[in-house]
């Protein structure tokens, strides 16, 4: 390893091959999201360039929700809007992208018995099936430690190890919540402003991704992170949420119509 190099071992030679492979998956979508290059793959290590920039901060969030929205509007172009939420869907050979519900609930409603959380098991369950009416994309774990803020090459993401399938919006609540854990408050306007920049770059109708199933998805994200608080992350969600509880149980329980995928013009 050269101090240009970052050199990550996998538990065996398959989970690397999985990372090659969604690696290589992602840069061929020519969505024009940085990753790091893959310089060499030995058995269960792959070294990649090692990028020199500070990882993502409260400032960056625009920028990486513009970059977020930009790789599913290229996903989509490459077939991802044809995937169904709960089914694996193929990308490379043997490689598939886990679906949504599947990796997660068990977790979600085992979390939910440890964590205060304003949402119920029914209101999980319920989002868990209305995810499958919601546009598809990619999921990559989009915590800010995940997005390096390059002096030229802009935000390049890193951490391609776990992808899955996920409703619009899911994986920038993720980044909100993270954002919040790690840096303290985000406030109400800088989520509107990422909202907006996700929605252009991608090219869907904004009552697709509305701010209330962001707000639910960051419980969900919550849940599932909340157990690396004091880790990664020093604050509480539930000391610094954007809205208040009562915002998310109105939210969780306004079933928004959700209409059949059809094409969208801007996308074809
Ligand atoms: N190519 C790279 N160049 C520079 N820094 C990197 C690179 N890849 C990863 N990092 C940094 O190292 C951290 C750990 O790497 P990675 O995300 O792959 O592992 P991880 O097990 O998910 O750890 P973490 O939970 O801290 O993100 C990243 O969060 C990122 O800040
Ligand atoms: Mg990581």
């Amino acid at each position: 390893m050269t101090p240009h190099t970052f050199r990550k071992s996998f538990r065996d030679v398959e989970a690397a091959e999985t990372v090659v492979a969604h690696h290589r998956w992602l840069v061929e979508l020519r969505s024009g999201v940085v990753f790091p290059k893959l310089l060499a793959h030995t058995g269960s290590t792959l070294e990649f360039e090692r990028l020199p920039g500070p990882t993502a901060g409260t400032a960056d969030i625009t920028t990486v929700a513009r970059a977020l929205g930009q790789l599913h509007r290229a996903a989509w172009r490459g077939g991802l809007r044809h995937a169904d939420m709960n089914r694996p869907f193929p990308i490379d050979g043997a490689t598939k992208l886990a679906g949504f519900t599947e990796p997660r609930r068990q977790r979600l409603h085992a979390a939910l018995t440890k964590a205060e959380c304003p949402l119920t098991h029914d209101d999980i369950d319920t989002w868990l099936e209305i995810s499958a009416e919601l546009p598809v994309t990619l999921y990559k774990d989009a915590n800010p430690r995940n997005a390096i803020i390059s002096p030229d090459r802009g935000p390049v993401l890193v951490d391609v190890d776990t992808l899955t399938l996920a409703p619009v919006g899911y994986d920038l609540a993720k980044l909100i919540v993270t954002m919040a854990m790690t840096f303290g408050a985000v406030t109400r306007e800088q989520v509107v402003e990422a909202l907006t920049s996700y929605i252009t770059a991608f090219g869907i109708e904004a009552d697709r991704c509305p701010l209330g199933h962001i707000q639910v998805w960051a419980e969900f994200h919550h849940l599932l992170t909340h157990p690396w608080c004091g880790q990664h992350y020093a604050h509480e969600w539930n000391a610094i949420r954007t809205w208040s509880a009562a915002e998310v149980v109105s939210a969780a329980r306004t079933h928004v119509p959700v209409r059949s995928r059809e094409p969208h013009a801007r996308d074809q």
